[in-house]
């Protein structure tokens, strides 16, 4: 067992530059924890672009194999909680950040962190999902607690990003219209497809306003990039209106007043999938895998192998990726 070989993409720092290659591994190099996994899928989150180039927010210590999210079969469990073979899904906590992650083929965390594969789910539309579908999942949920499809549009911004791209389809499912934000022109029917009702330019809201609310036009937000953007939806939510907020591409800024909150009772509300509970993981996993899955979820997908990290980071971190980026480990 401890002389297992493996294949890990590994970032190292050299002068001060980052790049990832992959080399051999062996497991009992992995960190000392109760449950080995062997990695089936793997995804691509913006949390591991920046693992991948060396943001020491995300990540200290370098060498370092990046991947937030895993799901494989448990090799051996020495909780007792999982049996030998049985699928399961590790999204973040400390994977892929300063634990060993997913763009290796195994991984030894501690069992809290795994949830049981879904039934009607497999390992690679879990990873379709990931933690970007996770987050998704999780916006949707505080969204829909307050926001009724009668209410009005919903407005998602980072409209062709991963999370942005499975609220849509998430929202759409079920039975909201969707006003979907993107600065890819080029996406509009892709954006259609999945289920946006309109396709709005980034532009008309990249602009700092100093007014203190705009005409109100959505009846929710689930924001996926901070910043103008953020604000802008914010004073453009309808009374009672509800947005959520998880994301920082544009900007970890957010330029207010306290007018939206008090004039018109909007509520804004942070969504963290690192720490949110178990009992709340298992639930929003079991929707996703039923009356949450979107229709076309695997026209979200482009599937790669480990040696086409590289290029994938550097196409997340300009903005130019799609969807879903799976990595499949076996390929
Ligand atoms: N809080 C949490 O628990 C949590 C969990 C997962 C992710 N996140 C965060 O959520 C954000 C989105 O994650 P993701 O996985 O969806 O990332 P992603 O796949 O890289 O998508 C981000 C999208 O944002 C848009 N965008 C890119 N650059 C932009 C810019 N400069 N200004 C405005 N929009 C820009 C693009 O969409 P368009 O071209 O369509 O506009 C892009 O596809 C990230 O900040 C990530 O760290 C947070």
């Amino acid at each position: 067992m401890e002389s297992i070989e493996f294949k890990a993409f590994v970032v190292e720092e050299k002068d001060g530059a980052f790049s990832g290659q992959i080399i051999n591994r062996r497991v009992d190099d992995l960190p000392d924890n109760d449950l080995l996994v062997k990695v089936h899928y793997s995804s691509l989150n913006y949390k591991d672009a920046l693992s991948a180039t060396g943001n020491k927010g995300v990540t200290r210590e370098y060498p370092h194999t990046p991947g937030i999210d895993a799901a494989g079969t448990v090799v051996n469990d020495a909780s007792g909680k999982f049996n030998e073979n049985e699928p399961v899904i590790v999204t973040s906590y400390d994977l892929g950040m300063n634990t060993d992650g997913g763009f290796g083929q195994y991984i030894r965390v501690p069992s809290e962190w795994a949830v049981k594969l879904p039934e009607g789910m497999t390992m690679k539309e879990s990873m379709l999902f990931g933690t970007a579908g996770f987050t998704a999942g999780m916006s949707v949920m505080r969204l829909i607690e307050t926001v009724k499809p009668e209410d009005g549009n919903i407005a998602v911004s980072g409209a062709t990003g991963g999370v942005g791209a499975l609220s849509i389809g998430i929202l759409s499912k079920l039975g909201y219209a969707v006003s979907a934000i993107s600065g890819k022109e080029q996406e509009r029917d892709f954006l259609l497809e999945l289920g946006a009702q309109e396709v709005l330019p980034r532009q008309d809201f990249e602009e700092e306003n100093k007014r203190p609310m705009l005409k109100a036009a959505f009846a929710g937000v689930i924001d996926t990039v901070g910043g103008n953007i953020l604000g802008n939806l914010i004073k453009s939510t309808r009374p009672m209106g509800l947005v959520t907020c998880c994301g920082n591409v544009a900007s970890p800024n957010l330029d207010l007043t306290v007018f939206p909150f008090i004039l018109r009772g909007v509520s804004l509300i942070g969504i963290d999938s690192q720490n949110c509970p178990m009992s709340q993981r298992e639930i929003v996993w079991k929707k996703l895998a039923g009356e949450w899955m979107p229709n076309n979820l695997q026209g979200l997908s482009n599937e790669i192998s480990q040696a086409e990290l590289s290029h994938s980071i550097d196409l997340m971190l300009g903005g130019n990726l799609k969807g879903r980026t799976v990595v499949n480990l076996e390929m």
